[in-house]
């Protein structure tokens, strides 16, 4: 890497980020496509989101990731909101055009591209969604514009059921979206002639990788999984879905399409996905071969 005068800096900021993968994933894309840039992560607690901001400007930095807690509170301080990124409510990208931070959001975008590449396609399809917060927010409002039919199944039915409803007061009465609870009997209905099942809730993730959303009986062949988490990669609902022999996608994929949207917003150039997923799959391995190493010292 040739980090010179004139080379364009993009950065995560969040808080925590020391795990992110997002530095690995981005430096490997603009190496491969020899573009003189440089990505890196930047700790920023709440109460310095507004400096952090100050700082973007003062120094010129050309892009950001924003993640966890920021994505809602970083609005205020942006000068234009892109048209999806207005609608979710939620900022995880932006772009340093002349001065000026233009925010968007490309967490469903990652998830629609994720079920494009994995050729299902979701247009038209029944498509089941888990969860209700933040993620479940951006890809229900990306997806309901395109499938047949959504299914939002939360823990907490009034969430599911703001969510439902606000996505129809923007979206309008054209999308056919519905709630209900994340109850066995309502998987069990939904499921059954589902095309796609999507769990955007954080089950599964380790610790508590023992666990999963959905029992295995209601999976079938005919259904694509997905689910938005990566740690681990193949979680208990990925596992058994593989088992009844239903195409799986895993989070990684939804972190690389998300993280491919805005590569491509910062740089006007289309990314090399492949080669970001293998530099994840790299950072992974790296890390884990690290914490044995530390495990061994101890
Ligand atoms: P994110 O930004 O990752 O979506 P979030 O906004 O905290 O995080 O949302 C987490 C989602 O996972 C919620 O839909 C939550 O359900 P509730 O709205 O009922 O809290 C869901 N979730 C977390 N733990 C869960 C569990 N043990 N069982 C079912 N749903 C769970």
């Amino acid at each position: 890497m040739n980090v010179s005068g004139k080379t364009r800096v993009c950065a995560l900021i969040g808080d925590p980020v020391e795990h992110s993968l997002s530095p690995a994933i981005q430096n490997a894309a603009f190496q491969h496509l020899n573009l003189d840039y440089i990505y890196v992560a930047f700790n920023v607690r709440a109460n310095q989101l507004e400096n952090a901001i100050l700082g973007v400007r003062g120094l010129g930095i050309h892009g950001l990731n924003v993640t966890m807690p920021h994505k809602i509170s970083i609005i205020n301080y942006l000068d234009e909101l892109d048209e999806t990124a207005k609608r979710i409510g939620s900022v995880n990208t932006i772009l340093n055009k002349n001065g000026r931070l233009i925010g968007y959001t490309t967490d469903g975008i990652g998830a629609l591209n994720s079920l494009k590449h994995a050729e299902s396609n979701p247009s038209d399809k029944k498509v089941v969604v888990l969860g209700a917060g933040g993620a479940s927010r951006s890809i229900c409002f990306t997806l309901a514009e395109y499938v047949g039919e959504l299914i939002i199944l939360n823990r907490t039915l009034e969430k599911a059921v703001n969510l439902a409803n606000n996505i129809r007061e923007v979206l309008g009465k054209k999308v056919n979206v519905r709630a209900s609870s994340l109850i066995d009997e309502n998987l069990k209905k939904e499921l059954k002639d589902a095309d796609i099942l999507i769990n955007a809730t954080s089950v599964g993730m380790k610790p508590n990788d023992a666990f999963t959303p959905v029992k295995r009986d209601f999976l079938h062949q005919n259904l694509t999984v997905f689910d938005i988490v990566y740690n681990p990669l193949e979680t208990r609902l990925l596992r058994e879905a593989r088992l009844v022999g239903a195409k799986t996608v895993d989070g990684l994929s939804m972190l690389i399409h998300q993280g491919a949207a805005s590569f491509e917003i910062w740089t006007g150039v289309k990314a090399p996905i492949e080669v970001m997923r293998e530099a994840a799959l790299r950072e992974i391995e790296r890390v884990r071969e690290n914490n044995d190493k530390k495990f061994r010292e101890v």
